[in-house]
């Protein structure tokens, strides 16, 4: 996609990428021996926790005649299905049972499987890898494992991750939201990285109106699958911006913003030895719905008797206005009205096409992705 300074046609694909880690479920509405249903990227899932905790996910479709899994029994380890109770492990989707067999039929049991993907729980959520589509008629075999963890709130330290094995530097605590939304990932990962709808969408009287919009400055640098809004102050409309404010200097205060392929946008600002931090991604749940989830952690407010509820209220209204506006948004776009990409304002969406675009062609030619931006870039936006 080429860079032009007047408006860019856009015509979002809502191609849903495979191949990445994804949240399926927040890990406080699963529980233990039950199955519970799950939709990521036009995939119906059957996600339950074993009789340990562990938790699971399946194709929610018997390999035998596609009955949905969920509809079966669970005994902690197997999967029984409800039509002809074949038995199947949870976590690899093994076949282990077949009980209209008689002892001298032979079919090998064990080479027949459910749909499995790798599951992991990791802050509050329980995260499913979606993994390439196989060649078509391959059918039913063991699963492929994912190449990486599944993806961390930062905690401390930098972005990046806190090394294996480090030690945790703080106590601290961890929050969700989550909502629905009727538009494409697409329209979904603009609305997360979009700075410009903020005086209008998210006015409140204790918060901002549409006249404290002010001009903005930030730098940007591609970092890998994605880029990085690298660290300044927070911007002053900022939740917990002005709640950290209470703890330190205003100029002590940093905050960094990154964006990475498919979905996830992190944020962490530090104040001296405070960090607040928070993982948003945008989940695929159909071609027309996605779903945002924010998490937050953070190692501050242990004095302050309503910190975490007041900032949870603050950004439930924030989700929610956001939600409302994609709820009108999708019934403009029903009709496919012609959009645009303006600059600067709409930068990080035409960097998010072209990276999602940089990454496919990178697969499809088994390379290495070529990063769609140079080097460093300043925008600048009025917001
Ligand atoms: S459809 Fe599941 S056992 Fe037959
Ligand atoms: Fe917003």
């Amino acid at each position: 996609m080429p860079e032009l300074d007047s408006p860019q046609r856009q015509a979002p694909d809502s191609l849903m990428l495979t191949g990445f880690w994804y949240r399926a479920l927040p890990a406080d509405r699963v529980h233990r021996n039950q199955l519970h249903q799950a939709m990521l990227l036009e995939i119906p899932l059957v996600v339950g926790r074993d009789r340990a905790g562990r938790p699971f996910a399946l194709r929610d479709a018997c390999p035998h005649r596609g009955m949905p899994l969920h509809c079966g029994n669970f005994d902690g380890e197997n999967v029984e299905c409800s039509y002809h109770g074949w038995q199947f492990d949870a976590h690899n989707g093994q076949c282990e049972l077949i009980p209209s067999l008689t002892a001298d039929q032979n079919l090998k049991v064990d080479r027949i499987y459910a749909g499995s993907y790798p599951c992991e729980e990791q802050d509050g959520f329980i995260w499913v890898y979606i993994p390439d589509p196989g060649p078509p008629g391959a059918g039913f075999s063991a699963r492929e494992e994912a190449p990486d963890p599944a993806p961390q709130i930062e905690k401390s330290g930098s972005l990046g991750g806190v090394p294996e094995g480090a030690p945790k530097k703080d106590k601290y605590k961890l929050a969700y939201l989550t909502a629905d939304m009727p538009v494409s990932i697409d329209h979904g990962i603009i609305g997360l990285m979009d700075p410009a709808h903020g005086p209008f969408v998210h006015q409140a009287w204790w918060w901002r109106s549409r006249h404290s919009i002010h001009e903005k400055k930030k730098n940007f640098e591609p970092i890998p699958n994605g880029f990085r809004m690298s660290a300044h102050t927070p911007s002053s409309n900022s939740a917990p911006y002005r709640l950290l404010r209470l703890y330190a200097d205003a100029d002590s205060i940093t905050t960094t913003i990154d964006f990475v392929l498919p979905n996830m946008r992190s944020e962490i600002i530090r104040a001296g030895k405070y960090w607040f931090s928070s993982l948003t991604t945008v989940t695929p749940i159909t071609r027309n719905r996605c779903r945002i989830d924010v998490v937050a952690a953070w190692n501050i407010f242990h004095w302050m008797p309503f910190g975490p509820e007041l900032l949870k209220l603050v950004f439930a209204k924030f989700v929610e206005q956001d939600r409302r506006t994609m709820e009108l948004q999708a019934e403009g776009l029903k009709h496919n009205p012609h959009l645009m990409l303006i600059d600067d304002a709409d930068r990080p969406a035409k960097w998010y096409f072209q990276l999602k675009a940089a990454h496919l062609e990178a697969k499809r030619l088994g390379r290495e992705m070529k990063h769609p931006m140079a080097g460093p870039v300043t925008l600048r936006w009025r917001s």
